[in-house]
């Protein structure tokens, strides 16, 4: 979290694999120009592309430009800042496969603290395939540099592993070759302003953490719906699937960021040592219960807007056949007094009718009886949404009397909108966790046991779904999913926010 006191990192020297792709240009790179304009960046800042696409400087921060032009909240500005950052940028043709290349890396490092005359922090962002990240690990591991744990950091952006043996193997490597507290493992929604708000919202108010709990709380629903297919990720997604690119990190923990007990202090270890908690205390489902508690769907070609949208096995990467599933939808409990016996139900999918992460709090109803009966027909029980995107608020559902002479109850909201409550925009998830990382403070990152205990939770349904082929494709594109994924909530009584 962007430190209180609004300090500056000390000198740092950001590297990153996969200078050239998609992830910098879309992301970094605008999010280290955002820091910039905010004066979040220190004055010796120096940000190195490594690739093996032949650039100079001058071609590759050409290219960031573009990508700062087509996909920062803020462009290049008038009084030309891009001109004034751009220096700090540079690239180095490099084969990360070639050991040989990394001693380019500290030589680097020695002559841009000759010149600032300081030690720098070294940051290793690992913008690349999945299958790249334990080579370079190696390789960057090796150098003598990177045994300084003061002051030297490796980025990893997720998916960390496939399943709990792979993530269990990537650990084990990157923990022999770096220390724990030097080990950034990414999950963007973290960053999010609303996701981080969510502690705020329930530790700094003392309204909403006594009924915070099974006995006011009916049920919890965490919804991450995507209109946009595959975008050209085939290669990827076909091999993932939403449970392990939405469900076994992104949602499981906002889970965490509602179901935490509260820390007592927001010290990164603190933070993540109650997250665990929660990740641990989630009940195991027995394979024979996934039917029950789980529902997958893929979507088929159809229509969205009037437009033909093909189905998800027509995209390019993805096998006629494939039993990948783009939907998710799960049940889940937190065994703990806290949480025993409430039901929190994870969705999420591609092709769904709307972009919207919201997570939504339901109470138990209040008893209406003293009520006369045609005053309560649009009875409702309370309600806390928090709009996570794009829309950010943070909305109360509680019930009102109709004005007027009969006493009628009609439920109403008491909203507060970011967007109403405070000027500007707020940063990018981006901009938040480099900056984090940067200053060292691992709060919003996952930790080595964090990210085992996620895959834990997630395991036996992805054992159930490989050993039985699915009846894909099985939902619309532009619907909400599976017409089982309805029946989850439907057959507990409830519904899904939304539709
Ligand atoms: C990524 C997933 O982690 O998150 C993508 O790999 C997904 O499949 C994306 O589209 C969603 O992120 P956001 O911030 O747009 O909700």
């Amino acid at each position: 979290m962007i430190p209180a006191t609004n300090q500056r990192p000390a000198a740092t020297i950001l590297f990153i694999f996969g200078g050239s792709g998609d992830l910098n240009l879309r992301k970094l790179t605008p999010a280290l120009y955002n820091l910039y304009l905010d004066k979040y960046l220190s004055d010796r800042f120096a940000v190195v592309g490594l690739g093996r696409s032949p650039y100079t400087d001058e071609s590759f921060r050409e290219r960031l430009l573009e990508g700062v032009q087509s996909f920062s909240r803020r462009k290049n500005d008038s009084d030309n800042a891009w001109g004034a950052f751009a220096p700090a940028v540079s690239y180095l043709q490099m084969d990360a496969g070639d050991s040989a290349a990394y001693s380019k890396l500290s030589d680097f490092v020695s002559k841009k603290e000759g010149e600032w005359g300081v030690s720098a922090n070294v940051v290793f962002y690992l913008a690349v395939a999945p299958q790249l990240v334990p080579d370079i690990a190696t390789n960057l591991g090796k150098l003598a540099l990177c045994g300084d744990k003061s002051r030297v950091r490796i980025v990893v952006e997720k998916p960390f592993g496939r399943d709990l043996k792979t993530a269990m193997e990537l650990n084990a490597l990157l923990g022999g070759l770096f220390a724990e507290e030097q080990i950034y493992r990414i999950d963007h929604y973290l960053g999010k302003e609303t996701v981080q708000n969510i502690l705020a919202l329930r530790f700094a108010n003392s309204l909403f953490e006594p009924i915070w709990n099974r006995r006011y709380v009916e049920y919890v629903q965490i919804t991450a719906a995507e209109t946009v297919g595959l975008e050209g990720r085939g290669g990827y997604y076909e091999g993932s699937g939403a449970l392990r690119d939405m469900i076994q990190n992104h949602l499981l923990q906002m889970l965490c960021m509602v179901a935490t007990e509260a820390p007592i202090s927001f010290e990164a270890n603190e933070v993540r040592n109650k997250k665990v908690d929660v990740l641990n205390a989630i009940r195991r489902i027995k394979p024979e219960e996934v039917k029950d508690v789980a529902v997958r769907g893929q979507y088929g070609p159809g229509k969205k807007d009037g437009k033909a949208i093909p189905g998800y096995r027509e995209e390019e990467g993805v096998k006629p056949d494939s039993a990948t599933e783009t939907f998710a939808a799960v049940k889940l409990f937190v065994d703990n007094w806290r949480w025993e016996d409430v039901p929190f139900y994870l969705r999420t999918g591609k092709s769904l009718p709307e972009k919207a992460t919201i997570i939504t709090i339901q109470f138990k109803p209040a008893p209406y009886y003293a009520f006369p009966e045609e005053a309560t027909h649009s009875w409702q029980s309370n309600r806390l949404t928090i709009g996570i995107q794009p829309a950010m608020d943070i909305r109360l559902r509680f019930q009102a009397k109709r004005p007027g002479q009969t006493l009628a109850i009609d439920p109403v909201e008491m909203v507060f909108s970011y967007k109403d409550a405070y000027d500007g925009q707020e940063p990018e998830a981006y901009e938040t966790l480099l900056l984090d990382v940067m200053t060292g403070d691992a709060t919003l990152f996952m930790r080595a046991d964090q990210v085992e205990a996620a895959w834990k939770v997630v395991t036996p349904i992805l054992e159930a779904w490989e050993s039985e082929t699915p009846d894909f494709p099985n939902y619309e594109p532009g619907s909400w999913g599976p017409e089982a994924a309805m029946k989850l909530v439907e057959k507990d009584g409830f519904q899904w926010m939304g539709k």
